[in-house]
């Protein structure tokens, strides 16, 4: 786990600013840099549910950088599989690296802000399925690959939560759904593709305050896996260019609720 430095902000909510899928490209730079630009009078941190690009080019991410690079907010991003398209997301994490985006591949991170440390275990996730369709680990080892990749993502989370477990607001930060109830408006037939039912075990067993995912287009913003909060921040499904969360909660040692509201 690492840590990323910030000052502690002035008094109020911690305001926290989601969104995925932005699919940013030269042709909707003018859109994204108006969108970003306004994150300083809304946000204290950022949180990028994957889908960065429109195709997985380095230079796609590097607009996003440089539309990112003046704004003194902590941001945080997964990747999504569009931005693994062209096999070079690691040159995507580097690229937006450059505008101050700080990719959690499988990992943690931690910021100080408002007085509350607050911690964000990001991966991935990936494909598998939900109750009654979901893939088996059995058969040709093509499919058995897929089913331990999903596994990979959802030990990754389970660690990344494990190693936030003691910050005063945790968050976990998906591009692939943890749970159907986020995915409802899309074809059932294609739930299995969307996410997968593994990657609710590490919420379960860690409880975040916050869940966070993008991916399903046509899904539904909120949904809860018992309890849990999970919102699918899919810039399609928000229908507006950020999602808002205002933290107004004591440090975790002091409250006995979560107050995270939609703004
Ligand atoms: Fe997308
Ligand atoms: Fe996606």
């Amino acid at each position: 786990m690492s840590t990323h430095p910030h000052p502690d902000s002035a008094a109020g909510p911690l305001r926290i600013a989601a969104a995925g899928d932005v699919h940013v490209s030269p042709a909707n730079r003018g859109q994204v840099e108006t969108a970003f630009s306004r994150l300083p009078e809304s946000a204290d941190l950022v949180l990028l549910a994957g889908d960065l690009t429109t195709h997985g080019e380095p230079e796609q991410a590097a607009v996003l950088a440089e539309i990112c690079r003046p704004l003194d907010i902590p941001i945080f991003a997964v990747l999504g599989n569009h931005d693994w398209h062209a096999e070079r997301g690691d040159e995507i994490a580097a690229a937006l690296a450059q505008g101050g985006v700080r990719v959690l591949d499988r990992e943690a991170a931690t910021c100080r802000l408002h007085g509350l440390e607050v911690g964000v275990a990001g991966a991935k996730g990936f494909v598998g399925g939900f109750e009654g369709s979901s893939l088996p680990d059995f058969g040709e080892s093509l499919l058995r690959e897929v089913y331990a990749e999903c596994g990979r993502e959802a030990d990754a989370l389970d660690r990344g939560l494990e190693a936030v477990a003691g910050c005063d607001l945790r968050i976990a930060l998906l591009h692939y759904a943890p749970t159907p109830a986020t995915l409802q408006g899309e074809p059932p037939g294609i739930f299995a593709f969307l996410g997968s039912r593994r990657l609710a075990e590490p919420i379960l067993r860690h409880r975040p305050d916050l869940v966070l995912h993008g991916h399903a287009h046509a899904g539904t913003v909120e949904g809860t896996i018992e309890g849990v909060p999970v919102f699918n921040v899919s810039v399609p499904v928000i229908q507006r260019d950020f999602w808002l969360f205002e933290h107004a909660g004591a440090p975790r040692a002091e409250r006995e609720g979560l107050r995270l509201h939609t703004a």
